[in-house]
């Protein structure tokens, strides 16, 4: 029989499908056994049917404490007559911060103080007349390409990001800031050629390492450097590994191509 084509659903979509499911158990369970519940106590059926069936779909745990929580909070926050107008609000703020996050999986957070001042040690060194390129692939505010912008200046350090808000703050950044060595695209590193770079770093999620990993591979320079924070290539060990003694213990993972 010929392999069916697999198809891979981001965790929120199946969390969504998931709510569906149990919601619809729970009211055909309330309408064979004639009983009747108050909206809360519906919405609590409903809330542990879902985080079971998302147990069994095998979500991560974080996910079965949203699957539990989510249709409870939408019958309190529906019995607290708050403006429609302020989800709305909340809803576009969210998408302009994590716009695709919920398929890509990589949310926004940010490399610390000591992660950027580890980075400084990996760039090329310096050499007159001589510049090195720099990528940070998903840029977030521009918190790297700033630090090192200003303490490398023999470097041009670039960025990309594709949501929209960690995007233009970045980019407002480095113009009121009047850094001349850094430019941030608002785009996706698929679409971003890493040939041209001499060091790029990454501080993504394990989601995306293994095919970042393939286009690194493709593309970068023998000699190049690609290092990223906290997220290992599975089955590809680094040359160098950096444990910095920051709140999170982070690990730079560093890979000379
Ligand atoms: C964990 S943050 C890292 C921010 C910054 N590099 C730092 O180290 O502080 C990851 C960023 O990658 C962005 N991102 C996720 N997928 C992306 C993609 N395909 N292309 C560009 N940026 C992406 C997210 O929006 C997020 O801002």
């Amino acid at each position: 029989m010929p392999d069916l084509p697999s198809v891979k659903l981001p965790p929120a979509v199946i969390a969504l499908l998931l709510q569906l499911a149990a919601l619809t158990l729970a009211a055909a369970t309330l309408y064979s056994t004639g009983l009747a519940l108050s909206p809360l106590a519906f919405a609590t059926l409903c809330g542990v049917i879902a985080a079971t069936l998302s147990h069994f779909a095998g979500l991560a745990r974080w996910w079965l404490l949203i699957q539990l929580l989510f249709a409870p909070a939408l019958v309190l926050m529906l019995a607290a007559n708050i403006p429609p107008e302020f989800f709305l609000a909340a809803f576009l703020a969210m998408l302009a911060v994590y716009w695709s996050t919920y398929r890509s999986q990589v949310p926004l957070y940010l490399s610390s103080k000591k992660v950027w001042q580890a980075l400084e040690s990996q760039l090329p060194p310096e050499v007159a007349g001589r510049s090195f390129s720099f990528m940070d692939i998903g840029s977030g505010l521009g918190g790297v390409l700033l630090h090192l912008a200003a303490i490398r200046q023999d470097g041009r350090y670039y960025g990309v990001e594709t949501a929209p808000l960690p995007w233009l703050a970045s980019w407002l950044r480095i113009r009121l800031g009047g850094y001349r060595n850094c430019t941030v695209a608002w785009g996706s590193m698929w679409d971003c050629d890493l040939a041209r770079f001499d060091v790029v770093f990454a501080y993504l999620s394990p989601v995306p390492m293994e095919q970042l990993w393939h286009k690194v591979r493709r593309e970068m320079r023998p000699g190049t450097l690609f290092i990223s924070n906290t997220f290992a290539v599975p089955e590809h060990p680094p040359q160098h590994m950096l444990t910095l003694d920051d709140l999170h213990r982070s690990t730079l993972y560093i890979w000379r191509l």
